[in-house]
């Protein structure tokens, strides 16, 4: 891989997500990780973050100039590059001027490596204080800014190169000529991480990993755990079941979809539809506190879910018939990369013991996890499921909660209120989608104010009826998020449906909150 040292940017992933987009894989490391054991990975090549400290700060992290002597190509990109010029007896100091945001160059040698057939003309996206005041020996300087005299400097002998800027992020007009320029001609990498080697690689990975096994995977009807189990499926047939809990709580038509789409696209993988919904509504009546709803609906899920796994498990033999574990278990999860990387990196497959006593599961048995999407980012996970053929309702499907309607119902949770939402959610959907809006808006739930009435008039008559409120939202991850400006006719047309076609609602009205202070989902 091309190793991304992570000097406490925000940048890093983004790093190695453009690299990826330049068809060579790449990972990040802490820069923490002693560089005997960077260089164990054999990288192709090393990409130096930027990051938040000064050089010469006591306690800043420092870069262990072995990492520069290992003869492996190294590109520093802000503060890795100052980090490189301070390690090799350049000099990187505070000018006192700070460069942030785009920025022009003042002077570029296009007959660089780095920088070849690129114009003076562009913006590059800087954010520091501190420059390199003067390029270490051997090295050439290859770009200067009003505020960097050193910009971008080289050694194409030691294959060697950085750069003061971020070429990563899109305001860097020309960034990423700069990555592919290091990465195919500095480094002499061939582009060949493809979305068809993804698979290939996984599925023999998946082989390896679980054998003769029989392995599961709970299907949520999202893209993550869909394309997890058909990378399984597509490595060990039917040696893996999806099980599919329906809580009752999903949109309209939602689990006959799933169940279709997923059957259709895995030819035909084996798929256990559990239909709990008398359990959790059981469970949650009379239950109108958000978190006690979350609580119910998720300790329901599972001792369902174990239910299930132990039928299956039994009915393939890995438990006996005294109920005691005969081999280990494979449970397939579609953890994606992002998560692997913030939970601080560990390699290989963990070992997790699942939640005793409630679905029947014996204590002596253990489950190891099947992680395929472990190195994906999002966009690539998506690739992958539209390569292995599954249709794009599943592929672009935007997120649904575990806890589904159970939590945009605001007040108890009844099969009545229940219907009506779904009837007001699927003509709200329906609409958005009509009006090409489904990649543009993250989500758009549709909460019941189940508790709330108001006097309307419908026909002839006075009603009194229910508000529902449409929570528009445009995202990048649902950490932040901000209501999207849906057009009037679009508005429009859903509440004139809504109110015509589903009886019980006379008001639809439209939540204006950004996140933060309001969440996405109203419980
Ligand atoms: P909030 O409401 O916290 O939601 O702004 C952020 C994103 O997470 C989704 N969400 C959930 N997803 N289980 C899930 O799988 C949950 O319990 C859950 N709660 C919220 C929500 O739809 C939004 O995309």
């Amino acid at each position: 891989p091309v190793l991304v040292v992570d000097f406490g940017a925000q940048y890093a992933q983004l790093i190695a997500r453009r690299v990826r987009e330049a068809d060579v894989y790449s990972e990040v490391v802490p820069h923490t990780m002693p560089v005997q054991e960077i260089l164990a990975r054999k990288p192709l090549a090393i990409i130096l973050s930027g990051g938040p400290s000064s050089v010469y700060e006591p306690g800043a992290p420092r870069l262990d100039p072995a990492l520069l002597e290992a003869g492996v190509p190294v590109l520093g990109l802000c503060y890795g590059f100052q980090s490189i010029a301070a390690a090799l007896g350049g000099t990187a100091a505070e000018t006192g001027v700070r460069e942030y945001g785009a920025t022009r160059l003042s002077a570029l040698d296009s007959a660089s490596v780095l920088l070849d057939g690129q114009d003076l003309e562009q913006n590059v996206w800087m954010s520091h204080g501190d420059c390199v005041t003067e390029a270490p020996a051997g090295f050439r300087v290859i770009a200067t800014s009003s505020a960097s005299p050193v910009a971008a400097f080289e050694d194409p002998e030691r294959r060697i190169y950085g750069v003061q800027w971020h070429p990563e992020v899109g305001h860097s007009d020309r960034g990423q000529e700069v990555l592919r320029n290091f990465l195919y001609r500095g480094a002499g990498i061939e582009p060949s991480w493809t979305t068809g080697n993804v698979i290939d690689e996984q599925v023999t990975r998946i082989r390896e990993q679980i054998g003769e096994g029989t392995a599961i995977c709970g299907l949520s009807g999202g893209v993550d755990s869909a394309v997890a189990a058909a990378l399984v499926q597509r490595a060990i047939g039917d040696r893996l079941t999806c099980v599919y809990v329906d809580h009752g709580l999903m949109r309209q038509d939602e689990s006959a979809q799933i169940e279709k789409a997923f059957g259709e696209s895995t030819g035909g993988a084996k798929l256990v539809v559990v239909d709990a919904e008398e359990q959790f509504l059981t469970a949650l009546a009379g239950v109108t506190d958000p978190e006690q709803k979350r609580k119910i609906i998720g300790r329901e899920f599972i001792r369902t879910f174990e239910q299930a796994q132990a039928d299956i498990l039994r009915a393939s033999g890995v438990i006996d018939a005294e109920g005691h574990a005969e081999a280990k278990a494979f449970l397939v999860q579609g953890t994606l990369y992002p998560d692997v990387v913030e939970s601080g990196g560990g390699e290989g497959a963990a070992n997790i013991k699942s939640h005793h006593n409630v679905g029947g599961l014996p204590e002596d048995l253990s489950f190891e996890l099947v992680e395929p999407l472990r190195t994906l980012f999002k966009d690539e996970v998506r690739a992958v499921g539209h390569e292995l053929g599954l249709p794009d309702e599943i592929v672009w499907r935007q997120p649904f909660p575990g806890p589904g309607l159970g939590i945009r119902i605001i007040g108890e949770v009844t099969k009545d209120r229940l219907d009506i939402l779904r009837a007001a959610d699927a003509i709200a959907r329906e609409e958005l989608t009509a009006a090409g809006l489904d990649r543009e808006i993250w989500q758009c739930p549709v909460v019941l104010l189940a508790e709330v009435r108001s006097v309307g008039v419908q026909g002839d008559g006075r009603t009194y009826g229910h508000p529902v409120v449409l929570r528009p939202v445009t995202s990048d991850d649902a950490m932040t998020a901000d209501w999207a400006k849906v057009p009037y006719e679009v508005l429009g047309r859903i509440s004139t449906r809504i109110t015509n076609e589903v009886r019980e609602i006379n008001r639809v009205t439209l939540d204006v909150t950004s996140k933060p202070p309001g969440t996405i989902e109203w419980e």
